[in-house]
């Protein structure tokens, strides 16, 4: 596995723009905090959170271009909406580039909905996109207090207000979305 961030942070400052590379960079720094606070491996945590958004900025339909010439999975809806197969589109590539282990990648394939069962490592890298340093929105601190105190009620919580964001706009909900929020609410001590 290639850990070394530097080489790294070149690669991720030539494809993407600086406002998604300091997002990134925020990201990776999250990680880092809440990997200390819940015992998990400091540096795959670095790692993901700065490589996590790495296809974000490729077009929907480089996306979809992409899924179908290396074969990844996805759903129907997924392939409709395009930008969301940036996670597994990443993923791919951090397996195939840099060999990121399978929990990785798999953080990284699933960070914009979560998923089912997730580990620690991955409920890190998905709280942390939502409140790194750059992002601002009502009730940011709020979130990254809990995330500090209860990671799963703060995913709990993110999600729930993705999903009622995404009705009040008259939106689709991704089923992982769902799954996250009723797996977490039947097995975490909340
Ligand atoms: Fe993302
Ligand atoms: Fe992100």
């Amino acid at each position: 596995m290639i850990t070394d961030i530097k080489k790294l942070d070149e690669d991720l400052r030539e494809i993407l723009s600086e406002k998604r590379y300091l997002h990134s960079v925020g990201v990776m720094k999250m990680c880092e905090k809440l990997a200390n606070i819940y015992n998990a491996d400091i540096e795959k945590a670095k790692l993901i959170g700065l490589m996590h958004d790495m296809a974000k900025e490729l077009t929907k339909d480089e996306m979809r271009d992409y899924v179908e010439k290396n074969n990844i999975e996805c759903s129907e809806l997924e392939k409709y909406l395009g930008g969301i197969l940036h996670g597994k589109i990443a993923a791919d590539m951090c397996k195939k580039r840099y060999d990121f282990d399978d929990e990785m990648c798999e953080a990284i394939a699933v960070h914009t909905t979560g998923k089912e069962n997730m580990t620690i490592l991955q409920k890190i890298l998905f709280i942390s996109d939502k409140i790194d340093e750059t992002r601002d929105y009502d009730g940011i601190k709020e979130l990254r207090n809990l995330a500090f105190q209860n990671i799963d009620k703060a995913i709990i919580k993110n999600v729930e207000s993705t999903i009622l964001i995404n009705i009040d706009k008259g939106k689709t909900i991704l089923e992982k979305s769902i799954k996250t929020r009723n797996y977490l609410l039947l097995t975490s001590e909340i």
